[in-house]
């Protein structure tokens, strides 16, 4: 396991390895845990630390969450449907309970970052043992010591921005790893919860990233993938500002193979950070940029502080400057007053930009933002026709967009076999789409040139070089 090493908070993590050691010697500690995680690669990161901490209490990952006596739900509540998923599995775990007496559930999570709804899955789901915070995750050993010690459930949200330093990780995967750069939003797009349940930004210190990029390097990482929720903004609350492409220049100086990041909001997309990419080395040619709608008016209803025009020009700086870059976006379609016109918009958008892939969504009300008490909802069925047909137009587009790549030499990060064939391996190609070529076991964790066939689906089938 590897550890930062670093100390912006060191009393505060020599007081949770304290409750770290406590635990590891409890008698009542649980064997095994399972982390059940919802949402974005910030929660998918989190439940990595989570793991990281478990560990060092002497508790084991299990292999499946049934056979574990510890549970615990990562959630998400970026939309309703997010939140739907997470709470039905908490219902079913209830059944599980009855089983297995010792089972201990905790929920965690931009969820329970909602305004009062910690206290309200608690009254809901009584059978929870402990509910926290996404501000409090390093603060977990504690609370956990607490739940393992009483026999009333502990809920602990706090509303303090940090910037937590020093967490044990188990990665996922031995050769990929997100680095969190910033933690946070300040951009309140009116739709949208995540300034409300991750806090204002704040950026991690360039010095402590590049060490945790060395360290990563050391022990044979081959691509990382820096995390934030507008990348842009890294370094302009520092004490020193940095900008986000000095950041990148320094990684790209330290020989990692494979460097991606995400999220870019158009609006902070600077010419500066498309120069660093194209002169970089080792930054992928890839780029995520959410346009979420293609309507001037719906954009600043969204409060996104852009055009559609000037986000056209973003993507044709981007193109000028990586020819072949790999594009993707994402799309909110019934947006609250989204006439047919702005939803016709949306779709000749999509037709001149021609992205390699997109993520649409239903616009989904959340309490507490601004597009909530907004005029004019959508009603869900024409929401549900407009999605299909813009759905529909990317996929034909899709299939277009990727015929250029057939012929062309990719290299592709193996990610482990492929779901048809125990022959094939797939893994993501520098563009960032998914790859399926010939291959066994032994490729997997490894960097494989290849050149590209073909597509199936929305993937792209290749052959050994
Ligand atoms: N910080 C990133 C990602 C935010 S969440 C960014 O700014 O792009 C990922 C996507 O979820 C958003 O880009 C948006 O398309 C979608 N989304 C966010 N809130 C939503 C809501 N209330 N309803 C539907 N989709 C939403
Ligand atoms: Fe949400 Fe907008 Fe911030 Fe992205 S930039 S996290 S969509 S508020
Ligand atoms: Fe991510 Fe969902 Fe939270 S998208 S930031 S896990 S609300």
């Amino acid at each position: 396991m590897e550890r930062i090493n670093q100390t912006v908070t060191a009393e505060e993590i020599k007081r949770q390895q304290f409750f770290t050691e406590e635990i590891s010697r409890l008698p009542q500690k649980p064997e095994s845990f399972f982390v059940v995680t919802y949402g974005c690669q910030m929660n998918a990161h989190d439940s990595e630390k989570l793991a990281g901490m478990l560990a060092e209490m002497g508790i084991r990952e299990a292999t499946r969450r049934e056979d574990a006596d510890f549970v615990i739900f990562n959630t998400c509540c970026i939309r309703e449907n997010a939140e739907r998923k997470a709470l039905g599995n908490i219902t079913w775990l209830r059944e599980i309970r009855k089983k297995n007496p010792r089972l201990i559930i905790a929920v965690c999570g931009c969820m329970i970052q909602e305004p009062g709804m910690a206290e309200k899955i608690l009254k809901q789901y009584r059978f929870i043992n402990l509910a926290f915070g996404t501000s409090n995750l390093h603060k977990f050993p504690e609370l956990f010591y607490r739940t393992l010690n009483s026999n009333c459930s502990t809920v602990v949200v706090e509303d303090r921005d940090v910037v937590p330093e020093g967490l044990p990780i188990i990665r996922a995967r031995k050769e990929f790893a997100y680095i969190t750069v910033m933690y946070g939003c300040n951009n309140f797009c009116s739709y949208c919860i995540v300034p409300f349940v991750r806090g204002r930004e704040r950026s991690r210190n360039p010095g402590m990233i590049l060490k945790e990029a060395e360290s990563l390097l050391h022990s044979g990482v081959q691509e990382i993938m820096l995390l934030g929720q507008n990348v842009n903004s890294y370094g302009k609350d520092l004490e020193k500002p940095f900008s986000f492409a000095s950041l990148l220049k320094e990684l790209d100086r330290m020989e990692i193979p494979r460097i991606r990041f995400m999220t870019s909001h158009p609006k902070d997309l600077s010419d500066e950070l498309i120069e660093t990419m194209a002169g970089s080395t080792h930054i992928l040619p890839q780029f995520h940029l959410p346009v979420q709608s293609g309507s001037d008016a719906i954009l600043k209803k969204m409060n996104r502080k852009y055009t559609r025009m000037q986000y056209i020009d973003r993507v044709r700086k981007l193109r000028e400057a990586i020819p072949g870059i790999g594009l993707s976006t994402d799309i909110i379609v019934g947006f609250p007053g989204e006439t047919e016109d702005d939803f016709e918009a949306t779709m000749s958008l999509v037709e001149q930009v021609r992205f390699d892939s997109a993520f649409t969504f239903i616009y989904s009300p959340r309490v507490g933002t601004a597009a909530a008490s907004m005029d004019g909802r959508i009603d869900p069925l024409t929401a549900s026709e407009r999605i299909q047909k813009l759905i529909l137009l990317q996929e034909q587009l899709q299939k277009e967009t990727m015929k250029r790549f057939i012929g062309q030499r990719e290299e592709i990060l193996v990610e482990g076999l492929s779901r048809r064939s125990d022959l094939e391996v797939s893994g993501k190609g520098l563009h960032g789409i998914s790859v399926t070529m010939p291959g066994n076991e032994d490729d997997i964790g490894k960097i494989r040139s290849c050149r590209i066939t073909g597509l199936k689906n929305n993937t792209l089938t290749a052959e050994k070089v």
